[in-house]
Parts: structure tokens; sequence; C-alpha cells
């Protein structure tokens, strides 16, 4: 588990709520369902928390027991409940099927191997209900082609606890193609004296459109959809997003 996921006050500074595009999409797909709804890999409940707001029945898994701590002090505040549980994407069994089962914010890519994901989506489709559906949603290769390398960009600014105003920087962006491992760092820095304040690497094992499609079909996946962005565009060779949505078959 790296770091970042063991400092949920971190994450919720660095991936900031309200400035990411895959919000609405998650709003719009859960809308109208009726049935229960599961987020895999959930975190500090970023997006289970605008969900419950409009009231969709959904349960959050996630592996680290300081991210669920933090969703469940921020779904307080938000005046939702939601059931957070502490889990492996890779193995558990809740003993409770869903409606749609949703893997955001390109989290697939975090399990270090394809067997992982194999056991991620064999896991998901034994919770499925009949009918009930799966999305996942990765950055591309493509993504990565149009990444600026050794190049640092800024995301955003916020104050930190004790007042700052601190700039987050994605930097050091790296691409392994012969283990197919991306790596940047998220890297906040005072925005007065430009220091560094911590260092973040996030690593994502990457995957084509194909061989993402492939494991579906092995797990015994149909899919219906596939999107290349949020606003739901047909995704193409170009797409800096791969949204599939796909059911048992
Ligand atoms: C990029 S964050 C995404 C959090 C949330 N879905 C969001 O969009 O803000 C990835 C999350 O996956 C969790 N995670 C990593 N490996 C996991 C695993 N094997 N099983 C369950 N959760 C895992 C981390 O703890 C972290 O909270």
């Amino acid at each position: 588990m790296i770091d970042l996921y063991k400092n949920p006050d971190i994450y919720d500074q660095l991936v900031p709520w309200g400035l990411r595009e895959d919000e609405p999409f998650y709003l719009a797909s859960t809308a109208q369902i009726k049935q229960p709804v599961l987020e895999l890999m959930a975190g500090t409940g970023r997006l289970t928390i605008p969900m419950a707001k409009q009231g969709v029945n959904i349960t959050g898994l996630d592996l680290s027991k300081e991210m669920l701590a933090k969703a469940e002090t921020n779904a307080k505040q938000a005046g939702v409940n939601i059931p957070f549980i502490h889990g492996d994407a890779t193995n558990f069994q809740l003993n409770k099927k869903f409606g749609l089962i949703i893997i955001p914010a390109s989290a697939l890519l975090l399990l270090d191997s394809k067997e992982s994901i194999e056991k991620c989506l064999k896991c998901a489709k034994d919770h499925l209900l009949p009918g009930g559906k799966l999305i996942i949603d990765v950055i591309t290769l493509a993504c990565i082609e149009k990444t600026p390398r050794d190049n640092k960009f800024k995301t955003h600014r916020y104050t930190s606890s004790s007042g700052k105003d601190v700039d987050v920087v994605l930097t050091d962006f790296q691409y392994d193609s012969a283990e197919k491992l991306f790596s940047y760092n998220f890297l906040p820095q005072d925005t007065v004296s430009g220091q560094e304040i911590r260092r973040d690497k996030v690593t994502l094992k990457m995957y084509t459109p194909e061989e993402l499609r492939a494991l579906l079909y092995q797990q015994g996946f149909n899919i219906s959809k596939e999107y290349g962005d949020y606003s739901r565009n047909p995704f193409h060779h170009q797409s800096m997003h791969q949204i599939i949505v796909c059911q048992p078959n």
C-alpha cells in the first residue's frame, strides 16, 4: 500500500473533491439505480458520498483502514450513512449482491498484476445481481503519451491546516515500457518558499485497450458500452480514458 493511502488527509488535499470531472459521470450512471451499488477501492468517499446524497444505496470497500476512517468522518460531516467495508478488492466476500459495481479513478491499475485484476473481476462478478453491471474506468497509454515527461504541472492550490498556501504539482512522469509501469509524484510545495512539503509516488500498471477487453471476456463479461471520456464520447485509439460498462454473460 503506497504511503498516500495511509494519509487520507493528504489524499483529500492532493486529489481534491470537486475538481474531478468523473463525479457527474458517476452521479448520472447511478441516478436511476434502485438496487444497491458497490464502489471498490472507494478511498475517502470522494464519489460514494455525493452518490449517497443523491439517494443511491451505496457501499464502499477499501484496503486502507486509514482511508476508510476518513471516509466515515467525511460521510458523517456530509450527513450521510454509508457502509464502508475494510477489504481487498481482489479477495472479498460480502454476502450481499449489487445492481452495479464501479471501479473508478484508474484504481484497477493499482493492482500490481494481471492475476490480481482477474481475481478482482471474479469477485466483482460473484457480487452482481442478475442483470447487474460493472463499470471500470482507467487512463490509457495514449494519455501517457500526451503527458509531459520531465515536466511539472500545477493542478491546484489549497490552504494547509497550519494556514499556509500550498501548490500541488505533478512531476517526475516516467513510463517503463518493458514492465508497463507508469509513475509520477504528487508534490505539494509551499507557494512562498517553493519548498517541497512531501513527495508521494503513484505507480500504475498499464494495459492496452485490447488487453483490458480480453481480461473482461476471459472473466465472463460482455462489454455493452465503451467511452473515451466522462462526456460519454465513444472510445477511440487516442482517448485519454477507457471507461467500460459490462455485464456477466
Ligand atoms: C486512487 S484511490 C481512489 C479512491 C476513490 N475511488 C476516489 O476516486 O477518490 C485508490 C484507492 O484504492 C485503495 N486500494 C489499493 N489497493 C486496494 C486493494 N487491493 N483492495 C481495496 N482497495 C485498495 C487505496 O487504499 C485507495 O483508497
